[in-house]
């Protein structure tokens, strides 16, 4: 019979599986570590297992225990499993960008869940670098295990990560690509790999609004670098003890489209539904192109499972809001079909300023086409009406008529985007457009700049 004793005895030995459609433009052998078929679905088991052995064989974590760890999410899960098979606690720290599912995910293998905001220096208290370690603090029997400074991570991908490549290419590798967060998977195989032959190239993968790159290139840990981004899993606003530079040859910056888009494209051309870090990595790996000769065998290795971003990169509508899908939007039709279903806000011309002005802040816009029987006679916006009333502070009680200026141009369904924005200048900040004879809707300068 051939069995594990429990779930983490099936951890590691992954394959490696050849990438074709989406690297056709490369000229050598690709190779995936596809690390999803670890039980945790993440390369972060690894890692979780040897830092709670570490910890179990030096006391920092004693029988019953309470494991606290920040975390985005692979690194909970594959503390979890292990917590679970012996016997601990865990609570994970979680930053409030990480997607839902990855917080559901945790919960369901028995981790209390803490969430943190993103968008605080890692000093401040609410930031989940403090976070856990105030829980650490206050919580008897804990142990935090801090997977950014706790060396036993690089150890566990220089132990076993490392050695797996390097056998099954048949020490044929000649360079290794991967995402970078702690730092623990490029410093452990990138430690092991170069040990075998140091030949090899290590390239990390890093995201706009990360330290890495520059303070690679430069030794400088430069502040402007850090601003907040939606790449899961990689970059980083600190230096982790775990990023040992010296083995990493160089790091390429991919920007939250792009890794959402090449997300997307692994499942759609490779049929490898991978997490948000798979796809900054082999846009990355493209970013490359110009280093790899016919001969090379390039691994790169994929974190996590696509499950844990099907309401984020795999959601159109998620996709769309950030940008990261261009609809093909050509005329006014295209533009005003996002708001059909709201009423064309209007004022008359014997009504007063101040109704105007209730209008525009009720509805939350910026101006209104006057009306009168005949049709539309005029327009107010918001500048317009701020202006004047610097010239008279009794302009609320004025009739519309009185302040209106020129209407907005009106154009058919079918006019092209592009000649809608010609008509856009220093006086006028909208258009109207005909769909009907007794039915208009507004463009307004803010529409075309969203559409662009
Ligand atoms: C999805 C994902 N990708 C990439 C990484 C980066 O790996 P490492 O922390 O070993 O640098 C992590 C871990 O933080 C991760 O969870």
């Amino acid at each position: 019979m051939e069995y594990a004793e429990n779930i983490l005895g099936t951890i590691g030995n992954t394959p490696l599986v050849k990438l074709n459609k989406l690297v056709e433009e490369l000229p050598c052998l690709v190779l995936a570590k596809y690390e999803t078929f670890n039980p945790g679905n993440s390369v972060k088991d690894r890692m979780a297992v040897k830092m709670i052995e570490d910890a179990e064989a030096d006391g920092r974590l004693k029988p019953g225990g309470t494991i606290i760890e920040g975390t985005s999410g692979n690194t909970g899960m594959g503390l979890a499993l292990a917590a679970v098979v012996k016997g601990y606690k865990t609570i994970c720290v979680i930053s409030d960008k990480q997607s839902k599912e990855k917080m559901d995910i945790l919960r369901a293998v028995g981790s209390k869940v803490v969430v943190c905001p993103t968008n605080v220096d890692p000093e401040d208290p609410k930031s989940y670098y403090s976070t856990s370690k105030r829980l650490a603090e206050e919580t008897p029997n804990s142990w935090y295990v801090n997977q950014y400074d706790n060396l036993s991570n690089t150890a566990a991908h220089y132990e076993s990560t490392g050695p797996e490549i390097w056998k099954q290419t048949d020490g044929k590798v000649t360079h290794f690509l991967v995402g970078v967060g702690t730092g623990g998977t490029i410093s452990g195989v990138g430690k092991y790999l170069k040990e075998q032959n140091p030949n090899i190239k290590v390239w990390g993968i890093d995201t706009y609004g990360s330290v890495f790159k520059k303070y690679h290139e430069t030794g400088i840990f430069d502040e402007n670098e850090i601003y907040p981004y939606i790449t899961e899993g990689i970059g980083e606003d600190i230096i982790p003890k775990n990023v040992n530079f010296d083995v990493i040859d160089g790091f390429t910056k991919v920007t939250d489209k792009d890794a959402a888009i090449y997300t997307q494209k692994l499942a759609k051309l490779e049929g490898m539904f991978l997490g948000n870090s798979a796809g900054a990595a082999i846009k990355g790996l493209l970013q490359l192109k110009d280093q790899f000769k016919k001969d090379d065998v390039v691994v790169v290795l994929f974190h996590d499972h696509g499950s844990r971003y099907v309401g984020k990169m795999f959601n159109d509508e998620w996709m769309r809001d950030r940008g990261f899908i261009e609809d093909k939007l050509t005329s006014a039709q295209d533009v005003i079909n996002n708001h059909l279903d709201k009423p064309l806000i209007t004022v008359k011309t014997e009504e007063l300023v101040s109704h105007a002005i209730e209008r525009m802040k009720a509805y939350k816009i910026s101006q209104i086409p006057v009306e009168d029987s005949s049709g539309f006679v005029g327009a107010v916006d918001e500048a317009d009406l701020l202006r004047k009333y610097i010239e008279n502070k009794d302009i609320s009680n004025l009739p519309i008529k009185e302040v209106m200026h020129k209407p907005f141009p009106i154009v058919s369904k079918n006019t092209p985007i592009e000649a809608i924005s010609k008509l856009f200048d220093r006086d006028n900040n909208a258009v109207l457009v005909k769909l009907s004879n007794d039915e208009y809707q507004i463009i307004t300068k803010y529409d075309i700049i969203s559409v662009l």
